[in-house]
């Protein structure tokens, strides 16, 4: 079938994201983000991590709401949209069944294509998003549901400062910590990756070590501001390329806190600010060497970041340090596009759609997607 789009026709991209436990639906035209819903699911706090099955079935109970709502804020009906975009990989294979399953449908009944989307590619092409949004306050009253929209009102299209090609992305989220090459759109080149954990569970092991629920990154962060960052510290690890290694620290945090509550069993209360300053600034310092060196040996200074801890205020500040000291142009997502998000999916869907590559509808998830 020709999906083709006729001069002066919008091109409406529905995208849906639930590789891991918030569901999302945003609406896209013409690369404008119009809304973007998500609703988040804080029934793993008390278990310290994501229970796959329990966030299978969240998804399940919200998706058709959260689609519905981002329909209404974007003010359109699904007779408008040309395409649907979805994550299918990496993530859980039961939370991206729950979003892929519910896009297929879509495609078949409105009779429009379906976009696969690699959900670390979407975090890159965040730092694409351009919004028009005057979304309203159709959600507003539902906070006890955790849901949230995007939360800037404006009424003309406001653009980020956005990377030039090729630029390199520090890609830091709960599974995933790579240095990419982009050098269009849709051309990503993996440079370098963790080679056990991701940064992102570093941050939140580390919580739960200190007692903090999940996701403990942004509790680190928040203590951390309070804190002497010199006062402890711990080990790097020394590997022969520029890929990471984030599994020796986390056991090293360990050891140094059971170590300190023997001495003093209220050695974390005392020090928490101190404990989440100093361990914050030892992963932003070796996030941050292993680029530097990547950007030295490519010759690029355009350098982005992206991913759930480029949330990280420690981590952008640094960035932006760093950055003056050695002539880079910077990007850092805006911080609702930071951790995960339909528009994301919608974005990269949009630049798919371009260049018409679609899928079939007998795609299965792909919990492991490599870039
Ligand atoms: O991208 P994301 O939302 O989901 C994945 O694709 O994994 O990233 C989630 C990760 C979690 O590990 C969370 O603790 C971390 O991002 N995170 C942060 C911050 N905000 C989210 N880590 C450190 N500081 C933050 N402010
Ligand atoms: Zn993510």
């Amino acid at each position: 079938m020709d999906h083709s789009v006729k001069q002066n026709e919008n091109i409406f991209i529905l995208g849906i994201e639930s590789s891991c436990d918030d569901t999302s639906c945003a609406i896209i035209r013409d690369g404008v983000l119009l809304s973007n819903i998500t609703a988040n699911q804080s029934i793993h706090e008390q278990y310290g991590g994501v229970i796959p099955e329990l966030a299978s079935r969240d998804h399940q109970k919200n998706i058709v709401p959260v689609v519905d709502a981002a329909l209404k804020n974007a003010n359109i009906t699904l007779s408008q949209l040309s395409s649907i975009a979805v994550t299918r990989g990496p993530g859980l294979s039961g939370s991206l069944l729950v979003g892929l399953s519910f896009a297929k449908s879509l495609s078949l009944a409105l009779h429009i294509p379906l976009i696969e989307i690699n959900h670390m590619q979407g975090h890159i092409l965040a730092h694409f998003i351009e919004e028009k949004i005057d979304v309203g306050s159709y959600l507003s009253d539902e906070k006890e549901n955790n849901f949230s929209e995007s939360p800037s009102i404006q009424q003309q299209i406001s653009s980020n400062k956005q990377p030039t090609f090729p630029f390199l992305c520090l890609t830091v989220s709960g599974g995933h910590t790579q240095i990419i090459k982009i050098t269009d759109y849709l051309n990503f080149e993996l440079l370098a990756e963790t080679e056990d954990d991701a940064v992102g569970e570093a941050f939140d092991k580390a919580a739960k070590i200190l007692g903090l629920p999940y996701p403990g990154g942004p509790l680190i962060d928040k203590f951390a501001k309070l804190g002497d960052a010199t006062k402890y510290k711990f080990p790097t690890p020394k590997l022969k390329n520029y890929n990471y290694s984030f599994s020796g620290v986390k056991t090293a945090f360990l050891y140094f806190i059971q170590e300190q509550t023997k001495l003093n069993s209220n050695f974390i209360e005392e020090n928490m600010n101190d404990i989440c300053a100093s361990y914050q600034a030892h992963l932003i310092r070796y996030l941050l060497k292993n680029l530097l060196a990547v950007s030295k040996e490519t010759n690029i200074t355009q350098i982005a970041i992206a991913g759930g801890v480029s949330a990280n205020s420690g981590l952008r500040s640094e960035l932006e340090i760093l950055g003056k000291k050695h002539q880079w142009h910077t990007y850092i997502p805006k911080f609702e596009y930071c951790t995960d998000n339909a528009a994301m999916i919608a974005i990269t869907g949009y630049y798919k759609f371009l260049k018409q590559e679609f899928c079939s509808l007998d795609i299965t998830p792909l919990a492991r997607y490599k870039i």
